[in-house]
């Protein structure tokens, strides 16, 4: 059965452009009820060590960098369905080939600056959830 959970940050370019209240509405409206919610900033290695899984990948050390930036606006989000459904909502990774009306089409610039994170497996947003948050700022 499908988990319940899914892990989103929304990243530098949408909370710098003003665009973190608009995204949040969208989510919320979609039926996700908001978990654990803040606004921080990564460190490079907090970034680092969050996308360690593509430390192989070509764009990794832009991603790390572009990532710690600015501020992101983390959340824990709860739903049927939670990481399917919320990665529909975002649109694909490439904003170029998100569906329109979706999160990315909206408001990402880039595929790098894509504005928003979706967990792609319950058992990733179990993890990301915890990098990000501890029990007690869960409710
Ligand atoms: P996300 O899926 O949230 O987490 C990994 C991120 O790596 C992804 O969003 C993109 O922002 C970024 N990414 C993926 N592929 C590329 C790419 N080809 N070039 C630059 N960044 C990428």
């Amino acid at each position: 059965m499908a988990g319940t959970i899914t892990y989103t940050m929304i990243k530098p370019d949408a909370v710098a452009a003003g665009n973190a209240g608009a995204i949040i509405k969208m989510i919320q409206e979609a039926g996700f009820r908001i978990v654990a919610m803040k606004m921080t900033k990564m460190s490079p290695e907090t970034a680092g060590k969050f996308y360690e899984v593509h430390k192989e990948r070509g764009f990794y050390g832009e991603l790390c960098a572009y990532m710690s930036s600015g501020a992101i606006v983390p959340m824990i989000l709860e739903k049927e369905n939670a990481v399917e459904d919320f990665r529909k909502l975002i649109g694909a990774t490439n904003p170029a080939q998100a569906a329109e009306g979706t999160i990315r089409k909206l408001f990402a610039k880039s595929i790098e600056a894509n504005a928003i994170h979706g967990s792609d497996s319950d058992e990733n947003a179990q993890i990301e959830s915890n990098f990000f948050f501890a029990t007690t700022d869960k409710f």
